[in-house]
């Protein structure tokens, strides 16, 4: 499969990285508006060639397209290239907005075009490990849950951090993809959202990169707080801040009718399982149940495989497109003061096969 990158940020490297595990996708360009940070990228990897977007675009060549673009740039990116004929995978979220989000999708459809998009953590052992023990039975039936995560923001370390404070940023929809999609891949759809947001520190002062030490006023909500109802029928608390020094809250905890689930960090692939029998029982660490060493790019790996083998995608853009919905529905109920309903006719993506992996690692 070949591959245009688009958006050469903060995040590229990763995906050039793990993009050498695999032998069936082929980096062919980089583009990005400043043509000088794709140059930069080609010359450090020495992957593909640096061109502007729209000699990307134009490649007749190049099948799929990964949009690494800041949120707002996301639609337009990937709705220019779906109408050039290719594929595209998205960093999430799939798009500012759920409209956004939903043209990309019947584009797609309309083209014979796939649509994939971030995160792809869950495809790692940690998640993969979780959900196996929740469909072994391993906690009973899952009735609960809790998802934190809590930081203080990223104006601290990223060079340019305005994105995070401006419409399609903030905590929930920074953030929320990884943890709504481990817990979508556990439980399946969502039912019923509740939400309450705020803007809890307006101003915040730059720590790194070229305007360290200015103000930026922040514009959306910093802090989220969620309630979810799964199909299944269990009840999970979410809370996604960026207005938080420290906290000791673990980032997800499952409780089932038998024991407790500890479920690792969504925004890395590998981690810790545990589990624990009961009350004031020891944690025990499980088994991994898939390969460790998996990175950014495995979700555009399987997204290729899919289209290479005609069979769904795991890190796809109705997945994508579902914890959209979801994060819109958490400020959709704190705005009405209703309780928001979601129909879905979504299935939990395919587990990863035991025996098999997408790529060579190191
Ligand atoms: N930085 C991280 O740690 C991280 C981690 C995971 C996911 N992400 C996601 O990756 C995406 C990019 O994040 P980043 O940190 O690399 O951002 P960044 O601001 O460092 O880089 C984005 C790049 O996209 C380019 N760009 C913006 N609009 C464009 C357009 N219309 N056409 C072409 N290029 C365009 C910018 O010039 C910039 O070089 C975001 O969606 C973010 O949520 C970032």
């Amino acid at each position: 499969m070949r591959i245009g990158i688009i958006g050469c940020g903060n995040i590229v490297p990763q995906y050039l990285k793990h993009s050498r595990a695999y032998e069936f996708l082929d980096i062919e360009a980089l583009a990005d508006l400043d043509i000088k940070r794709a140059q930069a990228r080609v010359e450090e990897f020495g992957l593909g060639r640096a061109c502007s977007v729209d000699e990307l675009l134009d490649d007749p060549d190049i099948e799929l397209v990964v949009n690494l673009t800041i949120p707002a740039s996301h639609y337009e990116v990937a709705m220019a290239a779906l109408q050039a004929g290719k594929h595209v995978y998205n960093e999430k979220p799939l798009a500012a907005t759920v409209q956004q989000a939903r043209a990309l999708l019947e584009e797609a459809r309309g083209r014979n075009l796939r649509v994939g998009g971030a995160p792809d953590t869950f495809l790692g052992s940690g998640h993969q490990t979780a959900r196996k023990a929740v469909d072994d039975g391993l906690i009973g039936r899952p009735v609960a849950g809790t998802a934190f995560m809590l930081c203080p923001g990223h104006e601290s370390w990223h060079p340019a951090p305005q994105f995070y404070y401006r419409e399609g940023g903030g905590p929930m929809l920074d953030m929320g993809p990884y943890y709504l999609t481990a817990l979508i891949n556990m439980l399946g759809p969502v039912r019923r959202v509740m939400g309450m947001t705020g803007i809890q520190i307006p101003e915040r002062t730059l720590g790194a990169g070229p305007d360290a030490g200015s103000k930026l006023t922040v514009e959306v909500p910093d802090h989220v707080a969620g309630l979810l109802e799964f199909e299944q029928g269990a009840m999970v608390t979410i809370v996604t801040s960026f207005a938080v020094i420290a906290s000791q809250h673990p980032p997800i905890t499952l409780f089932g009718t038998t024991a407790s689930l500890g479920v690792p960090d969504p925004n890395g692939f590998d981690g810790k399982v545990t589990l624990c029998r009961e009350r004031r029982g020891t944690w025990e660490e499980l088994p991994v149940a898939h390969a460790v060493g998996y990175g950014r790019m495995s979700g555009v790996a399987d997204l290729a495989q899919a289209i290479l083998n005609d069979r769904p995608a795991r890190a796809s853009g109705e997945l994508a497109f579902e914890a959209l919905r979801i994060m819109r529905a958490f400020y959709e109920s704190w705005e009405s003061g209703k309780v928001v309903e979601l129909e879905s006719d979504l299935r939990r993506p395919l587990p990863m096969p035991e025996t098999e992996q997408l790529g060579r690692f190191d």
